[in-house]
């Protein structure tokens, strides 16, 4: 049974700075996805404030929205059976310390801060992100 889903995924600055870009979209389309969005942007902090909104009383809030803002992120949609929960399998833990052996934030991330990509972690919210980044 077809269970087709999209997910929003962003390749975060510190990746790009290091020009993984290709490296990480190779890692995804070797697991099955496919690419059907992409763009290149650099946020500005207010936007950063909007994304990352249900974090806003997190104390790591602010260091989040200076950094998501810093530099170019590539974001883009992400789409096949099972895409949301895959891509955090693919993913790996938000701590790249804890991540598993063949996540993407095990073999690429630096730091909690700095851990290569963001994936939306729910259905609901894949679809708000998405339309946060491609509605217009
Ligand atoms: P991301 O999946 O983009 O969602 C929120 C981000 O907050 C997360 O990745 C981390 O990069 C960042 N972050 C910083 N500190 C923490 C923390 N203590 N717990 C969870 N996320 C954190």
């Amino acid at each position: 049974m077809s269970n087709l889903e999209q997910t929003l995924s962003i390749i975060k600055p510190d990746a790009v700075e290091r020009n993984l870009e290709d490296k990480i979209k190779t890692v995804f389309k070797n697991e099955g996805f496919k690419i059907v969005k992409e763009k290149k942007i650099k946020l500005e902090k207010k936007d950063a404030e909007k994304f990352y909104k249900v974090h806003e009383t997190k104390p790591f809030y602010n260091d989040l929205c200076e950094y998501l803002s810093s530099g170019p992120i590539v974001v883009m949609v992400l789409e096949k059976n099972g895409a949301v929960l895959d891509n955090r399998k693919l993913m790996g833990a938000t701590d790249p310390k804890k991540a598993e052996d063949g996540t993407i934030r095990k073999e690429f991330g630096l730091s909690i801060d700095k851990n290569t990509v963001h994936g939306s972690d729910s259905l609901d919210n894949a679809k708000v992100e998405i339309d946060f980044f491609f509605a217009h």
